[in-house]
């Protein structure tokens, strides 16, 4: 066995020196034994024997034990804006992840030419195997430390496309494919970690899932009106995120309440972007403040948490 204590000292001898916080695995014993062990050689054999055996030791940075964070449909816009926020700002890796690999992979580039240095992941929300095979892989890394759920997209407003259509889609981008993500990568959320969400009682997650459900349902016969329902797929998708998000903070504070996760839903304001148009107030970085903000909540905080944030502020829900 070789104690931490002994890896210290033996990574000092050898002169190889790492950042405070390093962890290391070992990753192979290169060892084999000349000779047969023998029972009755002196005491002073043994002792070389295990030095040999240290020596030999492969070791590595333990990738296992880096801070993650991972933000969702960040090849653009907003989640692009807060990749690079996090590269400056995050002691970690910072995982930039698209749907389309080609995008994703030039995103990375543009950041690059920045000095930053976002590792890619491909990861179609709307796609549940490529959920749970992200979910494998960033398991693998030993979980996620921070979760942002960016990804979302909206139909312009000159969009002809029958509004029932638009409500399908929205919802199960916006709304299902996102709690889909949540369901899965909830697990993985380190003590301490920060979940961020994009917008949203006493409802159950069961009741929620339903009432969107008969949302999408009630466009189709065009009785969502007398339903009860605005006129908006985006605003029903959004205001349903962020009721989920309520849901699973208080969830998330009565099974895990030592693991102190933060989880919150907020809006980045309006901002310039494929999705809002050119007209908007705010550039893509100042609209990463916020839900930056929420991901980097010093260790130890209590709150927000559960709650709508926009201008780093909690609003009335
Ligand atoms: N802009 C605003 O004023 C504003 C205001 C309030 C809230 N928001 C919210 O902020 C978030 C980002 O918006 P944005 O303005 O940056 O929009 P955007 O420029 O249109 O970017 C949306 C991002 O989501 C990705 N995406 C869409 N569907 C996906 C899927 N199935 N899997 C993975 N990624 C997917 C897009 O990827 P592709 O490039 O492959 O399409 C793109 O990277 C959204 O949730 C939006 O609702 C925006």
């Amino acid at each position: 066995m070789v104690s931490s204590e002994n890896f210290d000292n033996y990574m000092k001898a050898i002169g190889v020196g790492f950042a405070n916080g390093s962890t290391f695995k070992m990753t192979e014993i290169k060892f084999k034994l000349n000779k047969q062990f023998d029972e009755t050689t002196s005491d002073d054999r043994k002792t070389k024997t295990v030095m040999t055996l240290e020596t030999n030791l492969g070791w590595q940075r333990d990738e296992a034990m880096a801070k993650v964070a991972v933000v969702t449909g960040s090849n653009k816009g907003i989640g692009l804006a807060i990749v690079r926020a996090l590269c400056k700002q995050f002691e970690g890796d910072v995982y930039l992840t698209s749907r389309d690999t080609t995008r994703g992979e030039e995103a990375v580039k543009s950041l690059n030419s920045e000095g930053l240095k976002p590792k890619f992941y491909q990861l179609d929300i709307n796609d549940l195997n490529s959920i749970i095979k992200a979910a494998a892989f960033f398991k693998d890394k030993g979980g996620v430390d921070i979760l942002i759920n960016n990804a979302g997209i909206a139909f312009t407003a000159a969009d002809t496309t029958p509004f029932a259509d638009q409500a399908e889609v929205t919802l199960q981008i916006n709304f299902f494919a996102t709690r889909d993500m949540l369901t899965h990568f909830m697990p993985l959320i380190k003590p301490g970690g920060r979940v961020a969400r994009f917008r949203s009682e006493d409802i159950t997650e069961e009741e929620l899932v339903g009432l969107m459900k008969r949302f999408v349902e009630k466009t189709k016969s065009g009785q969502h009106k007398d339903d009860g329902w605005p006129e908006t797929a985006y605003g029903v998708s959004k205001t349903g995120l962020t009721t989920l998000s309520m849901i699973l903070a208080r969830r998330l504070s009565k099974e895990r309440p030592q693991d102190k996760i933060l989880l919150n839903a907020c809006c980045p304001g309006w901002v310039r972007t494929d999705m809002a148009g050119d007209k908007a107030p705010k550039s893509p970085d100042e609209g990463a403040v916020t839900p930056v903000y929420l991901a980097l909540l010093p260790p130890g905080a209590t709150e927000p948490h559960g709650r709508f944030v926009s201008e780093k502020e909690v609003q009335a829900w």
